[in-house]
């Protein structure tokens, strides 16, 4: 690990005495550093549905203990895959960690998974630093760092591992409205990492593009299309939309598992409709939670695999 990096167990884990999943509550960040317990499949599902889990690969991770915890305890595995599987529509991470544990549903295969998770954040990010020259001013979205991945991160590993190449001069963090995961969770992580950061409104991110202070944006991803089309927090499309106005390359992060090659282009991906209550109880709302962005966009996709260029149909393929 390095300098500041959460441990992946303190993110999530399984505990044979219990047994239990335990999960950081990523609703308490930065203000308290709380575990939460899940003494079943139906508790984690519900922790992932309230968001104590978040973040495409860690919400794929947690479902992944889940299932081990339904197989130790002798609960109806059917049961506890349709349970975890339903807890969130959007990030394709979560069926396919249900589908990597059906062989063999135990904690020793979650803890591969996991293992590998953040391995291949490891890999996407050395294959994301080659993208930054020295001094580059980053913008990111959301929080797509070791909190969101189960350990190091995907955008947030990529400004990571550019950090430690001595190629990254600051990082401006859109708050993300309405849950803050970047003002909260991104702004935390970075502090701890020492990576020099300012939080802004989301609606800065333009005026502040206008005025030249920003050569890159790097976001991660709840679900990638076959043709590079890509699902993330909402507020990301209209940021890939502003960097495409100012001629700033806007770069997804993601690994293998976000990729959804069954979905032929972004109007397939399943777009979570949140609690109005999030954002007003006074009022009538609206509360999408993810928007797409269009491939066409997307200067690059970066994972384990390297730095994918359009047409993704086929570097993705
Ligand atoms: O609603 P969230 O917080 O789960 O949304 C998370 C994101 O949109 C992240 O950017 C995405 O999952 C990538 S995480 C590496």
């Amino acid at each position: 690990m390095g300098r500041g990096d959460l441990d992946p167990e303190q993110i999530v884990r399984f505990e044979e005495v219990g047994p239990a999943v335990v999960l950081l509550d990523q609703r308490r960040l930065p203000d308290e550093v709380v575990d939460v317990r899940c003494a079943t499949a139906a508790e984690v599902a519900g922790a992932i549905r309230d968001m104590v889990v978040r973040g495409a690969p860690a919400i794929g991770i947690a479902a992944a203990y889940g299932l081990a915890l339904a197989a130790v305890r002798g609960d109806d595995l059917a049961e506890a895959e349709r349970v975890l599987a339903s807890s969130r529509p959007t990030a394709v991470n979560l069926p396919w960690a249900l589908a990597q544990m059906r062989e063999q549903p135990t904690p020793e295969r979650a803890r591969a998974l996991h293992a590998q998770e953040v391995e291949r954040c490891r890999r996407m990010a050395a294959h994301a630093a080659e993208l930054f020259r020295p001094g580059t001013r980053a913008l990111t979205h959301c929080n797509a760092g070791g909190l969101a991945t189960g350990g190091y991160g995907s955008a947030v590993g990529a400004l990571r591992a550019a950090a430690e190449r001595g190629l990254l001069e600051r990082v401006l963090v859109d708050e993300t409205r309405p849950l803050l995961q970047g003002a909260r969770l991104t702004a935390w992580e970075l502090e701890r990492s020492g990576i020099p950061h300012a939080v802004i409104a989301d609606s800065a991110a333009g005026s502040l593009m206008a005025r030249g202070e920003v050569d890159l944006v790097v976001t991660g991803a709840d679900r990638i299309a076959a043709n590079g089309d890509t699902a993330n927090k909402i507020g990301t499309y209209s940021l890939a939309v502003l960097a495409a106005h100012h001629g700033i390359p806007f770069y997804v992060v993601a690994p293998t598992s976000t990729l959804d090659r069954a979905t032929p282009d972004g109007l397939g991906i399943p777009i979570e409709e949140r609690d109005p209550a999030e954002l007003t109880t006074r009022f009538p709302a609206r509360n999408p939670a993810f928007d797409v962005t269009p491939a066409a966009l997307i200067a690059a996709i970066v994972t384990e695999d390297g730095v994918h260029r359009a047409p993704y149909e086929e570097s993705l393929a």
